[in-house]
């Protein structure tokens, strides 16, 4: 018996061929999040679901589907999952890291140069028919070269940036949410990056990128305070997610011109964007696109296709985030059971 999955968006066709030896399939491609009842009507009776951030996987949700076993989540970030009542009921959820690092750490320093260079809004001025001919003080913008950038989060993709940034000469502060070890001088030696705290580095640094995931400890971790503390001439980026930042809070800031661009690539409830940030013209603001390169994109279905493949021929899948819901015992009992469906 084909294991039963719910595929929320595409697959390319020889992913498709791939999985569809193992499972029965059923797609959903939608374009904007599925209310939980339309989600919870496709996902009756699946065993997986390959889902992505725009799919918020509650525990209603999982209440409702009890067959549900697994969740592979097709991204880096998991927020979207509610991971501890889905390891309550021994679900196992799989994410897709280490394929998207180049890719998402490239849009934040497109942002980045957009932002500092005005790129977007100088694009306007020419479609616009504004430009009339050169001029020394048109659209100026900070160099990059000798600022200092503060990396909040820096896990793969934050090192991606890293190695970026240094290459356009800036300097580095960072954060990182664990106790200071060898990990550090590699920093230190690879990239001179200095390692301080958050209220050290929002002083500091001229341009700001997050890399950090979004969980209870990093919700609203740049809210009032934090913006109030960045320097008026401060760019920030973001390429994480969307509630990191208190996002009220910045577009005040903004407003106000008190800090001087953002680059957003997320929101805080995707897909609505705040109109105040439409009409401003220093913001730069992207669809959440960080990973959307072909290879990429690629490399993240693979990674989800092969966890319910795995899962469901009894091998531990590669990235397992919740690794206290996967139980061998549990899981030889599921592919023994799917076998002798199929032998009968
Ligand atoms: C992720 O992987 O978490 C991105 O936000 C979507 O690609």
């Amino acid at each position: 018996m084909k294991v039963k999955v719910l595929v929320l968006g595409r697959l390319l066709q020889s992913l498709h061929e791939k999985l569809v030896e193992h499972a029965e399939i059923e797609y959903v491609d939608r374009e904007a999040p599925l209310a939980q009842d339309m989600l919870m009507a496709h996902l009756k009776g699946k065993e997986a679901v390959i889902s992505e951030p725009l799919d918020t996987i509650s525990s209603e949700l999982m209440d409702a589907c009890p067959s549900l076993k697994l969740i592979s989540n097709r991204a880096v970030g998991f927020d979207n999952v509610n991971l501890m009542q889905a390891t309550q009921r021994s679900i196992v959820v799989t994410n897709t890291p280490g394929v998207l690092d180049a890719a998402t750490a490239d849009l934040a320093m497109a942002l980045l140069l957009a932002c500092a260079r005005r790129i977007c809004e100088a694009d306007r001025y020419v479609r616009q028919g504004k430009w009339t001919g050169f001029k020394s003080d048109l659209m100026l913008g900070p160099d990059l070269f000798g600022k200092t950038a503060g990396i909040i989060g820096i896990g793969r993709i934050g090192q991606a940036f890293a190695q970026r940034a240094r290459a356009f000469g800036l300097k580095l502060v960072y954060t990182r949410n664990a106790p200071r070890d060898e990990q550090d001088d590699k920093f230190k030696d690879e990239f001179h990056a200095q390692r301080v705290e958050l209220e050290e580095l929002l002083q500091r640094a001229d341009f700001i990128s997050i890399h950090c995931p979004l969980n209870s400890q990093t919700r609203h971790l740049i809210g009032q305070a934090e913006l109030d503390r960045m320097k008026p001439e401060c760019i920030l980026i973001n390429t994480a997610r969307g509630a990191i930042i208190d996002q009220q809070a910045l577009v005040s800031h903004l407003v106000q011109r008190r800090i001087y661009a953002a680059g957003l690539d997320v929101f805080e409830n995707e897909p609505e964007v705040p109109q105040q940030l439409l009409e401003l013209d220093n913001v730069v603001l992207l669809p959440h696109i960080g990973s959307a390169c072909f290879e990429t994109r690629r490399r993240m279905s693979e990674l989800a296709v092969d966890a319910v493949i795995a899962a469901f021929s009894g091998s531990r899948p590669e990235h397992v985030v919740n690794a206290d819901a996967w139980n061998q015992e549990r899981w030889d009992l599921i592919t023994k059971e799917h076998q002798t469906a199929t032998s009968k």
